[in-house]
């Protein structure tokens, strides 16, 4: 054995190699799992029990030795070779870290892909408000609770100046702008005096749809948005609409679809009712028609709005509305789309 070793160890001495494949010849006839060194490694058993601790030794000093051979010949070969041969062309690029878009776009983006295949374009309004383009306009009585201290945020204790606390506000501003017919969508972000909790936050995100034109019928928003329930959560969604009340549509409705966690049957989710609310909807009432000098004998319309968060809750089942904001990136890395 110490002989076999020994002549080994000559033999390994000796080594020379010209040519990286040469060396990787070397590495499988000496290194490798069935190689030279390693076989002998494997007679190793067969040593009586007083020669193993010097044979062992022996052998590691072998393997080490074969090792440090072939790492020098690497090393020379590597310094004789040619700039062009050390460059390797097949090599991949550094990985380079891609983000991914935030949930809340992806949704944004698909709700916008959905509405401007029927036509709808996109406007975007100011996040600060004023009075008349949040509430004034929409048809809010003064006294209207939500112009409360509670819900809204004023800037620098004007009360005429508020953080918007919806994007209908973008409705008033277009209608006051633009000539009918309008069909367009506001996404955008609303503020709200709330406490903040995994199920409220005091901003939020919406998207706004607004259709004006003349003989624009309460058929023709449930057609909308029934086709955009089925668009977005698949071709066998239901939806249902209940009469509500908002100060700027008339007649006003919110609208369910059958819960898409449990089809219907009733979960956790949908607090066993087999449905969850998703927007709300009407006729734009003719008196907001009217404060943005549309004729209302002339033009009527519809408007909904619907809360993103709500919808990235049902598409992705996120259970903290904080995730969304708090930049975390092991939540957000688990959003990959093309949008
Ligand atoms: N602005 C309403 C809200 O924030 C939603 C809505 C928009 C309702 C358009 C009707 C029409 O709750």
């Amino acid at each position: 054995m110490r002989d076999k070793i020994q002549a080994l160890l000559t033999e390994i001495e000796g080594l020379k190699a010209s040519s990286v494949a040469e060396l990787e010849a070397l590495r499988v006839k000496y290194l490798s799992k069935k190689g030279l060194v390693s076989v002998l490694f494997n007679d190793f058993r067969d040593v009586p029990n007083e020669s193993k601790r010097e044979v062992g030794q022996l052998l590691n000093e072998l393997k080490n030795k074969a090792q440090e051979k072939l790492n020098a010949i690497k090393d020379e070969l590597g310094s004789n070779q040619s700039e062009a041969e050390k460059l390797d062309l097949t090599r991949s690029p550094e990985p380079i870290a891609l983000g991914t878009r935030h949930p809340l776009s992806l949704v944004k983006n698909e709700i916008i892909d959905i509405f401007s295949r029927i036509g709808f374009t996109i406007a975007e309004g100011p996040e600060i408000e004023d009075d008349w383009h949040v509430f004034g306009a929409l048809n809010f009585p003064p006294e209207h609770p939500a112009r409360d201290m509670q819900d809204t945020f004023f800037i620098e204790q004007n009360p005429d100046i508020v953080l918007r606390t919806h994007t209908s506000s973008v409705q008033t501003r277009i209608m006051s702008a633009q000539k009918p017919p309008l069909r367009m969508l506001f996404p955008g972000r609303v503020y709200r005096n709330e406490a903040i909790s995994y199920r409220a936050h005091c901003f939020f995100h919406q998207v706004e749809g607004l259709y004006i034109d003349k003989d624009v019928s309460f058929a023709d928003l449930k057609q909308a948005l029934m086709y955009f329930a089925k668009e977005m959560f698949g071709s066998s969604t239901q939806i249902r609409l209940r009469p509500s009340y908002f100060p700027f549509t008339e007649p006003s409705a919110e609208m369910d679809i059958s819960c898409n966690l449990c089809g219907g049957k009733g979960c956790p989710f949908c607090k066993h009712t087999g449905w969850v609310e998703i927007l709300g909807c009407g006729m734009v009432d003719p008196n907001v028609l009217e404060n943005c000098g549309i004729d209302s004998n002339v033009y009527s319309g519809y408007a909904f709005g619907m809360g993103v968060e709500r919808i990235t809750n049902l598409k992705y089942q996120v259970k903290d509305l904080r995730l969304f904001s708090e930049n975390d990136v092991r939540f957000l890395r688990q959003f990959k789309s093309a949008y």
